[in-house]
């Protein structure tokens, strides 16, 4: 099974990031991972959005061929970042890759939210683009205080609660993917 991951912080030490790569790791033996870089892509123009650039149609392929996505994103002022918000804009135009697609969302703050209120936004946005959306109820990952939870040295989500409630949800991901 080929799952790609989609991170909306470009940070080099998100806690995002390093959910992404803390799941690639630990469902290695169940699926393959690829985390996709959106910092490459060009702002969304509708101008040229039936010849976009390179980065933009390698992106947008590797969303087509995948079986699942996880969105993985911080909060930016209540919301998801701008530069998610681009990606999900390239992705909703012309070859509409996510229309069907399983998706399961995810999220780290460092406030005491969680990401819940980016993570509703994202829901909404993702209506529009009419995927098959990871039923929310029972499946939020939602991690708050992240700086408590992620070990400073490594880097590495190490909160065994946490790690252990994201495995269950990824497996039952598993599961909505093959239904
Ligand atoms: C521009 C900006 C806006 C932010 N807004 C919020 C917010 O609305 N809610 C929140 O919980 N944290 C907010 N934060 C703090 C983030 O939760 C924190 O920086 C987190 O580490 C970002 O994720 P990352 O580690 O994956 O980059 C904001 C951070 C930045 C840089």
């Amino acid at each position: 099974m080929k799952i790609v991951a989609i991170v909306g912080s470009l940070r080099k030490g998100s806690y995002n990031r390093q959910l992404a790569s803390t799941i690639q790791e630990r469902h290695a033996q169940k699926f393959d991972l690829e985390i996709l870089d959106i910092g490459q892509l060009p702002h969304y123009d509708q101008d040229t959005e039936f010849n976009p650039s390179e980065s933009v149609t390698v992106f947008k392929r590797k969303l087509k061929e995948a079986d699942g996505v996880i969105i993985i994103t911080p909060e930016y002022n209540w919301s998801i970042p701008g530069v998610l918000k681009n990606a999900l804009d390239w992705l909703s135009r012309v070859d509409k890759v996510l229309v069907g697609k399983p998706v399961m969302t995810a999220g780290a703050a460092t406030g005491l939210m969680g990401t819940l209120r980016a993570q509703l936004h994202l829901r909404q946005i993702l209506t529009a683009l009419q995927v098959k959306l990871l039923p929310p109820v029972g499946n939020e990952i939602l991690i708050n205080q992240a700086s408590a939870k992620f070990d400073d040295a490594t880097g590495r989500l190490a909160d065994e609660a946490t790690l252990k409630f994201i495995d269950d949800v990824t497996d039952r991901f598993v599961d909505f993917i093959s239904e």
